[in-house]
């Protein structure tokens, strides 16, 4: 890479004359103490002056009673004009950042609280798309929520549809194309899918006297939950004649179709063991639901973590998910996903995210439960437990294999001089790096 090599000495000598025309004026702690080696052999000293040692906690937390401002140390100044105190609190990053945020980095936070809620009788439905957020281009999420025996009626669409349930037990519907059948009830914690274009139901059983709530992600950032193919909306734009002919009836065996889509409408609840008509085809091999909140988690200093892709869930060949706990003082450690977007979702407690954006780009979030943020491959990120209470949260990825770099593991499986040289840390920092990844660690 020669010219990568001749760009960096380049930068070096420039970044040297400037430290030494600069090196009296500048406080003696912020330069190495020989920022510019004369040695044949290059000496890794520093060419930049140190980061900051400022820890750069966050300054308060939604439950803070405080009228929060946008000063950080000597930076900043009080509000004068109007401010939307409840929103400031949830969002100590983007009032008073970190002095180590940098640049620009697209929104990556949205919530639940901000979108449209579609209400409809027996349930209501609310999305987060592209729409919403731009930087969310491969994944969309819908919170859904059925009272007992409401549906969401037959229907299909051009995405995937993987599920997580969040309260109550649903049942779920669904015939494959080769005329395989399939009904499962599903529980909290647990996953269903559905590939691209295969027919499918979901209804709320009567397991809690409310019904079911659930969260869907489909596999693109622009599918709308308002946008799929429904049963009834499809019947009322088809001739009665041309129903007659296709069914070999009469039309008035149709008489009282709906004349437009019901979406999601009241029902009777099923009994949580209804098995589907026998098919011929045999009932599908393959399980379009997976029981995620009966495995064990990996257990972590900091918490837990569990997986579930297609290895586990066979069916679920586009979307992946990591259910992760962060205990209060512990941090999901610094890592990337080479190749898949992350779509998170906050199910309790409260975070604090920076995403790394490459070229000095750097911006922290703060989220909570109900809360969706947005890593795009391969922005660097990690995840705090800034609250008093477990975390927890979803990593949901379009992909069939989960994957991450961990950048612990990174620098212990590398050279220790290449990183000592580099990050000019002690042989004691170096053996803090872990050969193994450590996922959620801490608290110290
Ligand atoms: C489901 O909702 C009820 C009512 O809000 C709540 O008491 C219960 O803890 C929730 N269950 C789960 C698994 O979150
Ligand atoms: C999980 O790890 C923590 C900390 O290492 C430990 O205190 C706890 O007992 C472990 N739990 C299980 C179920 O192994
Ligand atoms: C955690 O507890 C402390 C002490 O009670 C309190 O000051 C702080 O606001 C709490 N933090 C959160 C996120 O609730």
């Amino acid at each position: 890479m020669p010219k990568f090599s001749r760009n960096y000495l380049c930068t070096v000598i420039v970044a040297c004359l400037l430290a030494s025309s600069r090196v009296h004026a500048a406080p003696p702690l912020s330069l190495s103490p020989s920022p510019c080696s004369t040695s044949s052999s290059p000496n890794a000293t520093p060419t930049v002056p140190y980061a900051s040692n400022d820890p750069n906690y966050p300054l308060w937390n939604p439950d803070s009673n405080i009228v929060p401002q946008p000063m950080r140390g000597t930076f900043g100044a009080n509000i004068l004009g109007p401010q939307n105190i409840p929103l400031e609190l949830e969002n100590p990053s983007l009032l008073a950042p970190p002095t180590t945020d940098h640049g620009d980095v697209p929104n990556a936070h949205w919530s639940f609280s901000l979108s449209h809620t579609r209400l409809q009788t027996g349930g209501w439905a609310r999305q987060q798309t592209v729409k919403d957020m731009p930087i969310a281009k491969q994944l969309a999420g819908v919170n859904m929520r059925l009272e007992a025996g409401a549906i969401r009626e037959l229907h299909w669409h051009k995405t995937a549809e993987w599920a997580y349930v969040l309260n109550g037990s649903t049942q779920i519907t669904t015939v494959t194309p080769e005329g395989q059948n399939y009904v499962a009830t599903v529980h909290p914690g647990d996953l269903w899918y559905f590939p691209p274009g295969q027919p499918h139901s979901l209804q709320a059983t009567a397991d809690r006297p409310e019904g079911s709530e659930f969260l869907l992600i489909f596999d693109n950032g622009a599918a709308s939950e308002d946008d799929t193919f429904l049963l009834t909306d499809w019947l009322a734009h088809i001739p009665k004649g041309v129903l007659a002919k296709n069914f070999q009836t009469k039309h008035s065996a149709f008489n009282q179709i709906p004349d437009r889509q019901l979406y999601i409408f009241p029902g009777n609840p099923p009994a949580d063991d209804a098995q589907p008509p026998v098919s011929p085809q045999g009932i599908s091999s393959l399980p379009f639901t997976y029981e995620f909140s009966k495995t064990t988690p990996a257990n972590y200093s900091g918490g837990t973590v569990k997986i579930a892709d297609s290895t586990t869930f066979k069916a679920a060949k586009s979307i992946a998910v990591a259910e992760v706990t962060v205990e209060p003082g512990a941090i999901r450690e610094l890592h990337w996903h080479p190749i898949q977007d992350e779509w998170t979702f906050f199910i309790e407690g409260y975070a604090r995210m920076t995403l790394f954006a490459a070229d000095s780009n750097a911006r922290t979030f703060d989220y909570q439960a109900g809360d969706i943020a947005y890593v795009p491959a391969p922005y660097g990120h990690y995840v705090e437990n800034v609250g008093n209470t477990t975390l927890r949260f979803l990593e949901i990825f379009k992909t069939d294999r989960y994957q991450d770099v961990s950048l612990s593991q990174w620098l212990a499986l590398t050279p220790p001089e290449l990183v000592k040289e580099t990050l000019q840390v002690s042989d004691e920092t170096v053996n803090k790096f872990q050969k193994e990844k450590q996922l959620v660690v801490g608290p110290q």
